[in-house]
């Protein structure tokens, strides 16, 4: 059976095997150590509602949104992940598809969300769920080099 449930500290484990095995293009090889560790500072800062997509007892992938974000009724898309071997099924789409209906339900009128811009795949990605590029911000990660950032916006 599939659904997608709200999560909590409790599934920290769980989240950081979605990190750890999601193949993200700037960090792919990271431990599960640092992502627990990231992911209990997220949930201390209280900023995310989380949001997970379980199939067959195990949570496959995942979605948070921030309430607060700059603009009338405005919420940000902050994180969305799917283990690799579990990608290209629709589960990323489905995960977006369950938050902007959460968020317009929360009385929201857009969701916006920062992607970098090198990550070309995952921006297709957005465009094809209806998000448009609204601005670039150079210099809004923390990396070295390909640190521009891409905001998108879709009205829910
Ligand atoms: C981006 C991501 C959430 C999409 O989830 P998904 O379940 O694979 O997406 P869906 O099956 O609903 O949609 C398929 C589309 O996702 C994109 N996609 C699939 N695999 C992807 C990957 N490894 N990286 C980026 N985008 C991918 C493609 O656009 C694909 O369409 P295509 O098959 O026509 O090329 C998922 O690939 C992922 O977790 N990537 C790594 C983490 C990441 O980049 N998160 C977003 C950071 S802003």
């Amino acid at each position: 059976m599939q659904k997608i449930i709200k999560l909590n500290r409790r599934h920290i484990n769980q989240l950081a095997q979605i990190d750890a095995e999601c193949k993200h293009q700037m960090e792919p090889r990271i431990k599960i150590g640092e992502c627990k560790k990231r992911l209990k500072e997220r949930f201390d800062k209280c900023h995310e509602i989380f949001f997970g997509f379980k199939e067959g007892g195990e949570l496959k992938g995942y979605v948070t949104l921030k309430p607060l974000f700059p603009g009338h009724r405005h919420c940000e898309l902050y994180w969305l992940a799917v283990k690799a071997k579990y990608q290209g099924q629709g589960i990323g789409s489905r995960l977006i598809r369950f938050i902007e209906g959460y968020a317009k339900r929360q009385g929201f009128r857009r969701v916006c969300l920062y992607t970098n811009k090198i990550m070309k795949r995952t921006r297709s990605f957005y465009e094809k769920n209806g998000y448009r590029k609204i601005n670039e911000f150079p210099g809004y990660y923390g990396y070295k080099r390909h640190n521009t950032a891409v905001l998108y916006g879709k009205e829910i």
